[in-house]
């Protein structure tokens, strides 16, 4: 008789990672939304609305593992160069997720914050991410930070002029850290790419110095649970030696 190995649940799974150090910041690109719909025939804003079901276990999971914060890139600046109703779709989508999600968000003690200039968006999205923000802001919970219109060196130049309005002849490295729009929050330790392309994408170039990069071939919408636990067995497998060399790690 063939013996099957029992298969391990989510609880097992969390269990297990929690027995060795979790990256307290994961940030993430979620792409292939488009590329999921268009091997199933659908139309892209299929994928998006699918890759919110990914964004909403994503929030759970890192609840049940304890992580501090998550961030995920869900518009860029580039991406308002994409065909107008795609844009408008996902603005649209960005309305009705945070609608109906609002409610658990606040349940579960989950602290919604933005980074990007939302002074850009059409009134409806920017008004919804508003109150996010508002009603979740007591909450103590996991950080949740959605990238909206942001590009990495466009927060770096607004953290400069920040600083130049400050009146600063020169700036130290905590400087630019807390102008910037991710202030309080750790740097990402890990740093997920879906979808297979190599590249950074204009995200969070100043906070992504020393992260861990795990980039996989499966398309945002897929990306569940069961994703997140192999990219986080990996990253446990790594050794952060910020510069130095293994034998100091260890002694
Ligand atoms: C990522 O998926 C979502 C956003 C950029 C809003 P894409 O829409 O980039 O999907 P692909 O890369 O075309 O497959
Ligand atoms: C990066 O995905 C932006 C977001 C995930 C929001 P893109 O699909 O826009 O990235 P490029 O253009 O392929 O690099
Ligand atoms: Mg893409």
């Amino acid at each position: 008789m063939i013996q099957t190995k029992p298969k391990q649940t989510w609880e097992d799974r969390v269990a297990a990672l929690k027995t060795r150090q979790l990256p307290r910041h994961i940030a993430v690109i979620m792409d292939g939304n488009g590329r999921w719909a268009k091997r199933r025939g659908l139309p892209r804003i299929a994928g998006h609305r699918e890759g919110v079901k990914s964004v909403r276990e994503m929030i759970e999971a890192g609840k049940d593992l304890g992580i501090e914060a998550m961030t995920f890139y869900t518009f860029s600046t580039e991406n308002w160069n994409r065909p107008r109703d795609e844009v408008s779709a996902l603005w649209s989508l960005l309305v009705t997720a945070m609608n109906r999600e609002i409610e658990d968000l606040k349940r579960n003690n989950v602290k919604v914050r933005t980074i990007g200039d939302l002074s850009a968006l059409p009134p409806q999205p920017r008004e919804e991410m508003f109150r996010a923000i508002r009603e979740t802001e007591k909450n103590t919970g996991i950080v949740l930070t959605l990238a909206i219109n942001y590009s990495g060196r466009s927060e770096i130049i607004y953290a400069i002029n920040t600083l130049l309005a400050s009146g600063v002849t020169s700036v130290t490295e905590d400087d630019v850290t807390n102008a910037l729009m991710t202030k309080g929050l750790p740097d990402p330790d890990l740093l997920i790419r879906t979808s297979g392309e190599m590249r950074i994408s204009n995200f969070l170039l100043w906070q992504i110095a020393y992260a861990e990069i795990f980039v996989t071939d499966i398309h945002w919408p897929d990306f569940r649970k069961e994703e997140l636990a192999v990219a986080l067995d990996w990253y446990q497998t790594r050794e952060r030696r910020f510069g130095k060399v293994s034998e100091q790690l260890r002694s």
